[in-house]
């Protein structure tokens, strides 16, 4: 099953929207947070609203039809709410399972997020690129489509780690996160053949780029790490236009949990610090049969 992966259901711009445009920015947890800073970059008028379904986190862990059937019903409240004109699903977990479900079923454009394998390929000098994803996107049909679509002539290592998201949660929640602990995760990335060794790794999950300085200063040799959230914020902006005035500083982000278990006091000020001023809690349990 191949879909348009970071493009709405339609290729063409939406219909011009003469107020401040609401934009849905979703994650099962923080790493959407990577993805917030360049939509907000992108378009500062925007009204955003960050939304996270940390009671069902970590996604990546999860069966598919679980993921599936919880992002149908924690979107469905999320729209009911927010009313957004766009959602970005700042998640490969989720992307490259839920987006045709999705679209089928709400109405709003979404712009996803997929593993950038593509520009990964287009950057390598050595033909050795890994993707550090989660275990959940590492499986998933679409991720080997990419691949074989975008790659083939490239030998690609793709790397599932179990424990990394919860680690970037970790550190944003003020808790100590080791060298080591971070370095067993991303450590099957770094191939050695004797013709080349990776030089390219694509940050496949959103939480990822949280750590990046832990890698930059662990990693065995140094790499080109890719994180694509600049091309999500430029879809974006594709579909909602350019904003009337970009001069302005962007405006507070709003945020919702599905839980709120972790909002330590260092969590409160790291979201305060990415411009979220208000904070709620809309709890909805993951019940698991
Ligand atoms: N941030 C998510 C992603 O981009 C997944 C983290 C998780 O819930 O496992 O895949």
């Amino acid at each position: 099953m191949r879909f348009d992966l970071m493009a709405g259901t339609a290729a063409a711009p939406l219909a011009p929207i003469t107020r401040a445009p609401v934009v849905l920015v979703f994650d099962s947890g923080l790493g959407g947070l990577t993805v917030l800073a360049e939509v907000r970059r992108a378009r500062p008028d925007a009204r955003v609203v960050y939304a996270a379904d940390d009671a069902a986190f970590p996604y990546g862990g999860l069966a598919e039809p679980v993921v599936l059937s919880r992002v149908l019903t924690v979107m469905e409240r999320l729209i009911a709410l927010h009313a957004p004109d766009l959602v970005v699903i700042a998640c490969n977990t989720m992307t490259t399972l839920v987006l045709p479900a999705l679209r089928s079923r709400f109405s709003v454009p979404f712009v996803g997020t997929v593993p950038a394998i593509k520009p990964a390929a287009a950057a390598t000098r050595s033909g050795l690129v890994s993707v550090l994803a989660t275990p959940g996107t590492a499986r998933r049909d679409y991720t080997r489509e990419l691949i074989e679509t975008y790659a083939s002539g490239c030998a690609v290592t793709l790397v599932g780690a179990t424990g990394l998201a919860s680690l970037a949660e970790a550190e944003l929640s003020g808790l100590p996160v080791s060298s080591g602990e971070v370095l067993a995760e991303i450590a099957p990335c770094f191939v050695e053949m004797p013709a080349g060794r990776t030089d390219v790794v694509v940050l496949g999950c959103t939480h990822y780029p949280l750590l990046l300085a832990h890698y930059e200063a662990i990693a065995p040799w140094p790499v080109t790490w890719i994180d694509p959230a600049p091309a999500v914020a430029r879809r974006m902006v594709q579909l909602l236009g350019n904003p009337v005035h970009d001069d302005e500083p962007p405006g507070p982000v709003q945020a919702t949990f599905t839980s709120g278990a972790r909002l330590t006091p260092a969590l409160r000020m790291a979201l305060a610090d990415r411009g979220i001023a208000d904070l709620a809690v809309e709890a909805m349990p993951l019940i698991l049969q």
